[in-house]
């Protein structure tokens, strides 16, 4: 198989990439290394097409090659980071949904299946758990702060799949729930569990927002992966034999774990491993977190035979050692 990866150099898609290759697929990979890093597909360089481009711009997929012959699309471009959100909302919303729209536009144009990784904030700020049927979708009131310009750009991309599916596109939908492993990113800009790592590594500190309470479905790297390229790679729901097509699936693990349990954790292993010993602080949260992030699964389950198969206690050690 022939496949397209956008936002291929970043964290989720250079482990992608990796899958794919063992899996056979000939990669070609779209990225402008915004926050992704061709360092991170060095080891396979010349086992892949690497082409920097916008995904968010037409002309960028006009540099791909025979593009007839791709399969299929997966779409991860995006300004992912909560710090951004903030600060950047506009850019945040530009480039996400102009790139689905242009993801889509390339599918549909070469025929190709699509796959659109979203996310769980496209459910916005819902109470209701776990996240899964069509109550689970809430906003907030614009006003009230910027945080969903990343959810708000996942749930209009979704609309746009469903609406180019509705014209005869094969997509389906992914939204993994709070990914981690090595490569994730760590700076100010990053995800908890490698910013928690860092500064407990660097600075002997780990910040907690809010009170902590607050939980995650913190979900292994390659549990994630697997979830993507069987939604990729199957025709058809392993229960039903009806087609994928218009289906998403939540890519979590069902094992929660509060931020303040989470940094406690954190200190634990950083100590058991390194002798250092690293002290909680509590710090401000950003406006509209959300309190709890619990995907329900049974869709992925009984579609595409997917679950979360790594607990926390060996990704965290993975991902420290990954860091050291
Ligand atoms: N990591 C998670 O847990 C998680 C959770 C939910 C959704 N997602 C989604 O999965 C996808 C991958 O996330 P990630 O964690 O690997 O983030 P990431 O930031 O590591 O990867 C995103 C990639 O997109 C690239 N990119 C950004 N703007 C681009 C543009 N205009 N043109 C081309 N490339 C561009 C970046 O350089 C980067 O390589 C994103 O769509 C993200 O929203 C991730």
């Amino acid at each position: 198989m022939r496949v397209l990866v956008t936002g291929g150099t970043g964290f989720l898609g250079s482990s992608l990439v990796e899958r794919l290759l063992e899996l056979g697929d000939e990669v070609v990979v779209l990225d402008n290394f915004w926050r992704g890093d061709p360092e991170n597909l060095n080891h396979i360089k010349d086992e892949i097409t690497l082409l920097e481009g916008d995904a968010s711009q037409a002309t960028a997929y006009q540099a791909i090659k025979d593009a007839s012959s791709i399969d299929i699309v997966y779409h991860l471009a995006a300004i992912n980071g909560t710090k951004w959100f903030h600060e950047e909302a506009r850019m945040v919303m530009d480039v996400n949904l102009n790139s689905t729209l242009r993801a889509i536009e390339f599918a549909e144009k070469y025929q190709c299946r699509l796959v659109f990784t979203s996310s769980p904030e496209a459910y916005g700020n819902s109470e209701v758990m776990p996240l899964g049927g069509p109550e689970s979708s809430v906003f907030t009131h614009p006003s009230h702060h910027q945080r969903h310009a990343y959810g708000g750009s996942k749930y209009l991309g979704e609309l746009a799949v469903h609406h180019a599916v509705r014209q005869g596109l094969d997509a389906r939908i992914v939204r993994p729930f709070n990914g981690y492993g090595p490569r994730l990113s760590h700076d100010e800009y990053g995800q908890v569990v490698t910013m928690m790592m860092r500064s407990a590594l660097d600075s002997s500190i780990v910040q907690v927002h809010g009170d902590g309470m607050q939980t995650r479905s913190l979900t292994w790297v390659e549990d994630i992966i697997e979830g993507i390229v069987l939604s990729g790679r199957l025709d058809s729901c392993l229960k039903t034999g009806e087609s994928l097509s218009g289906c998403s699936f939540n890519l979590g693990s069902t094992e929660e774990i509060s931020m303040l349990e989470l940094g406690e954790k954190i200190c634990q292993i950083v100590h058991e491993k390194t002798n250092r010993v690293a002290k909680i602080e509590f710090r401000e949260g950003y406006p509209g977190d959300s309190q709890r992030r619990l995907p329900r699964i049974v869709d992925a389950e009984e579609s595409l035979g997917w679950a979360a198969t790594t607990s926390l206690e060996v990704g965290l050690r993975q991902t420290l050692d990954s860091m050291l």
